[in-house]
């Protein structure tokens, strides 16, 4: 028998029917690389994108947030920008950016924009004029001299996130034997925010794209932009070379109270503009607390809160994440956000295709890889379907990572020579990185490249899988029970069924199922491996499996009224 022992209420700031687009939206994560290539080149590119906005408005999004799209000698994918006010050559024009975010506008999806502050390309003319010994360009970065006799040392035990010394040394010019500071990877130096030049060309830069009618801006490392005055050691915080998502504690590199100074001149920028102009920040710091005051009301709209997407299939996690999400995003009248996956970390699928011990939140969850355990894709599948009930059903905004919406695994088994992340090389061909879970989209239920490029010959910048065929946008249209088909059945619910005041009431019912209402719907999800009876009387509106009737099978979500 199921019991009713006690329900809790959350609370959210969000209301009801006035309350902004971007405190409910679905938004699409557009991996430009790897979306639709236009031009047959096997990379993905605006034109690419413009033929396949149909589809998106089909799919019912909101907004998308596109990843950086400028002029980048490529070596992080596009994070590494040589001139924010242009195009990437191999993505197409500025005009054809214009045409997008009018196609996109017409079409009802908002457009936001990646913007990359914290560090330039080695290749933009700052830092050009930086190396040959400009007058006051090197000021815009950080060149320090070495520690050691010769200056041989790096000046700080920082490390890179891709891995090795935060630090690269000058081997030639007017700078020759200085080192100059890069958190990522050494063609990503980092920018001085204490320096007045690089704060008012980011306000420019940002009104540049306003002026375009882009709606927002996704903020990268939006947490690093400011360091420790003097950058002194991490004094082993950090001694351990850590990775991308690792929680970042008290480190003199990351998340110090000047950034905020910063974030209240881009909202004045914003502010300026209507219709709304949004920012979300990422943001790796070590507490939803800690993120919260990125959020106070003159700084930025949302920021990604990324517990949910390193939580273990495990309901009881999921309720403790959920609560603390929706508790600091409305402790500064914030709504909260919820992200399964991104560019950045194993596909949803593959996470929950192993074993879900209690620890992996802490641990391993970051490529998917533990105990190695021969992942199980049939059943993360199924998890990620219930996943996506669940995400789309809380209050405040939801993150859609293109091709999770078909279902599509992390390719774990690309070879060595095919591989393009600089964690790669940069760990000491230690860390894989993140390359399998930016593989080019499958679009029709051909052969490779499976409709993704215009031209049926082209290669593909990553290598896609032989049996992709059948995760294809044209084989799941078919079939009435894909992954597709069920997020595009939930993001029509959604507006409707989930349209209430936001606050999520918790339905105590038995350890293994999360069960919450909000204004009269309700969600399940079991991550348990026995069925559990579903109330009487309540009707089935959506499942993440086929039949659901009475019962919740394991790894099962439903919408109920
Ligand atoms: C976070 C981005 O999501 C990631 O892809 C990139 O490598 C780093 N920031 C550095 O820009």
């Amino acid at each position: 028998m199921r019991k009713r022992l006690r329900t809790v209420w959350r609370s959210s700031p969000v209301a009801p029917e006035e309350s902004p687009w971007w405190q409910t939206a679905v938004v699409y994560q557009v991996y430009i690389r790897s979306f639709a290539d236009g031009n047959g080149d096997g990379v993905g590119d605006i034109a690419g994108l413009r033929a396949r906005l149909p589809y998106l408005a089909r799919l019912g999004v909101d907004a998308m947030w596109i990843n950086p799209w400028y002029p980048s000698p490529m070596a992080d994918a596009g994070y590494d920008v040589a001139d924010y006010r242009d195009i990437e050559p191999a993505y197409g024009t500025l005009e054809d950016a214009r045409a997008l975010i009018a196609e996109a506008h017409a079409l009802g999806i908002r457009v936001i924009l990646d913007i990359v502050p914290n560090h330039t390309s080695d290749q933009h003319a700052w830092f050009r004029a930086a190396l040959a010994g400009e007058s006051g360009a090197r000021r815009r970065y950080h060149f320090l001299a070495g520690r050691g006799a010769d200056g041989e040392l790096p000046p700080n035990d920082w490390q890179s996130v891709f891995g090795g010394p935060a630090w690269t040394r000058v081997d030639r010019g007017p700078l020759e034997g200085q080192w100059y500071l890069h958190l990522f990877a050494p063609g990503q130096p980092d920018l001085n925010w204490e320096n007045d030049e690089v704060r008012a060309e980011f306000e420019d830069i940002l009104a540049f794209w306003f002026d375009r009618g882009v709606d927002g801006f996704r903020i990268d490392v939006a947490h690093g932009l400011v360091k420790a005055a003097g950058l002194p050691d991490g004094a082993g915080v950090d001694a351990e070379p850590h990775t991308l998502l690792q929680v970042q504690g008290r480190h003199p590199a990351w998340d110090q109270d000047g950034v905020h100074d910063i974030y209240r001149g881009w909202r004045a920028v914003a502010d300026r503009y209507a219709p709304e102009r949004i920012f979300i920040a990422e943001a790796w710091v070590s507490s939803n607390a800690r993120l919260a005051r990125y959020l106070r009301p003159d700084e930025l709209h949302t920021a990604f809160q990324f517990d949910f997407l390193r939580t273990p299939w495990r309901a009881q996690m999921l309720r403790e994440v959920i609560d603390d999400a929706i508790d600091s995003a409305a402790s500064v009248g914030a709504p909260p956000t919820w992200v399964l996956s991104n560019h950045d970390v194993t596909r949803t699928v593959t996470r929950f295709s192993r074993s879900q011990p209690a620890h992996l939140i802490e641990t391993d969850w970051e490529r998917g890889r533990w105990e190695d355990e021969r992942p199980d894709h049939a059943l993360g599948r199924r998890r990620a379907r219930a996943a996506a009930l669940v995400q789309l059903a809380l209050p405040g905004t939801a993150y859609v990572y293109q091709g999770e919406e078909l279902g599509l695994e992390e390719v774990e088994d690309l070879p060595d020579e095919a591989r393009q992340d600089p964690t790669w090389v940069q760990s000491g061909f230690t860390d894989v990185g993140r390359d399998g879970c930016r593989i080019p989209l499958p679009w029709t239920e051909t052969s490779v490249p499976y409709g993704f490029a215009a031209h049926p010959a082209a290669v593909t910048w990553l290598p896609q899988p032989e049996h992709w065929a059948e995760h294809s946008v044209e084989a799941q249209e078919r079939d009435p029970g894909s992954t597709l088909n069920l997020y595009r059945s939930a993001l029509e619910l959604r507006p409707t069924m989930w349209r209430d005041t936001g606050d999520v009431k918790w339905l105590e019912v038995a350890s293994d199922i999360a069960a919450f209402e909000r204004g009269g719907a309700q969600c399940w999800v079991n991550t348990g491996d026995a069925g559990v009876p579903l109330p009487a009387g309540a009707a089935v509106v959506l499942a993440s499996e086929p039949g659901v009737d009475g019962m919740l099978p394991p790894d099962t979500a439903v919408w109920l009224r």
